[in-house]
């Protein structure tokens, strides 16, 4: 009997993975994170399936489902939103599998910022521009941020930040924010990338609080920010240069 921990992705179901849908369809249970979980990924269960939405339960509750399961030799698929390796809570149930010596494996799944890349058709590291990417959150009622990861710390940088977690803070975020990267900054607002529902906002750190109050957008949204939301003026990627030797390519421009 194995726990399988899959990502689900960000929202539309042809964004899983063919290990992770070929896992949902082999587990005689499946247990998933809620809402964030599209319902079409439930229709991959096998006929008699338990499948249960464990938002409304606690930890121990939901160990104590995969004890059960674990007590009848049935495999577990385990679905959270996104990857699991970014704000999944996986870590503390892994934790507790392996107290209970339970076997698990993991399955990637993709994340919500390349999601909301995809939906912006835009590179988040452009040559000269930005070379970084920060995966970031503000701090909110169940998690508090550690003491040395403020946004003004990644800020100072200058790199693209994907700042998850905060559509609610908007504002705090671009005070925060504009004294680094100045009210002209480019901002994208992804709300529910690659759902039915998907919205984009696209602003500047002076109008984009504004933007977000007016349109309503209230939760599961990704905040990107950063030059390389907004520049077409980057070099071009030396890999691809006529000029530059490479292994598959020796001897270019010469
Ligand atoms: C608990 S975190 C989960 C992150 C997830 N593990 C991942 O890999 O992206 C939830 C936050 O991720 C972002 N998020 C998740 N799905 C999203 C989507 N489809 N579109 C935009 N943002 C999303 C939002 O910032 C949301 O508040």
């Amino acid at each position: 009997m194995t726990v399988h921990f899959i990502g689900a992705g960000p929202g539309a179901a042809d964004l899983i993975t063919l290990r992770g849908r070929d896992l949902i369809a082999a587990c005689p249970v499946c247990l998933y994170a809620g809402s964030l979980i599209p319902k079409a990924m439930l229709d991959w269960c096998p006929p008699g399936a338990r499948i249960v939405d464990t938002a409304p339960l606690d930890l121990d509750a939901i160990i104590a489902e995969i004890q059960t399961a674990h007590a009848s030799g049935q495999d577990v698929a385990r679905l959270h939103s996104g990857d699991l390796s970014i704000w999944s809570a996986t870590a503390e149930q892994m934790r507790r599998l392996d107290a209970l010596g339970i076997p698990y494996s993991v399955t990637p799944g993709v994340p919500a910022f390349a999601a909301a890349a995809a939906v912006l058709k835009r590179e988040l590291t452009l040559p000269g521009v930005a070379q970084s990417l920060v995966l970031t959150r503000t701090s909110g009622r169940a998690s508090s941020m550690p003491e040395k990861e403020k946004l003004a710390t990644f800020a100072a940088s200058g790199a693209t930040l994907a700042i998850h977690l905060s559509i609610h803070v908007i504002a705090q975020v671009v005070a925060e924010l504009t004294p680094f990267y100045g009210a002209d900054c480019p901002v994208a607002i992804v709300f529910r990338a690659s759902w039915p529902d998907e919205r984009v906002l696209r602003g500047t750190l002076a109008t984009i609080a504004t933007q977000v109050q007016e349109s309503g957008v209230e939760r599961t949204a990704l905040i990107l920010v950063g030059p390389a939301l907004g520049s077409e003026d980057f070099g071009e990627s030396a890999l691809y240069s006529a000029g530059y030797d490479r292994r598959f390519r020796p001897g270019g421009g010469v």
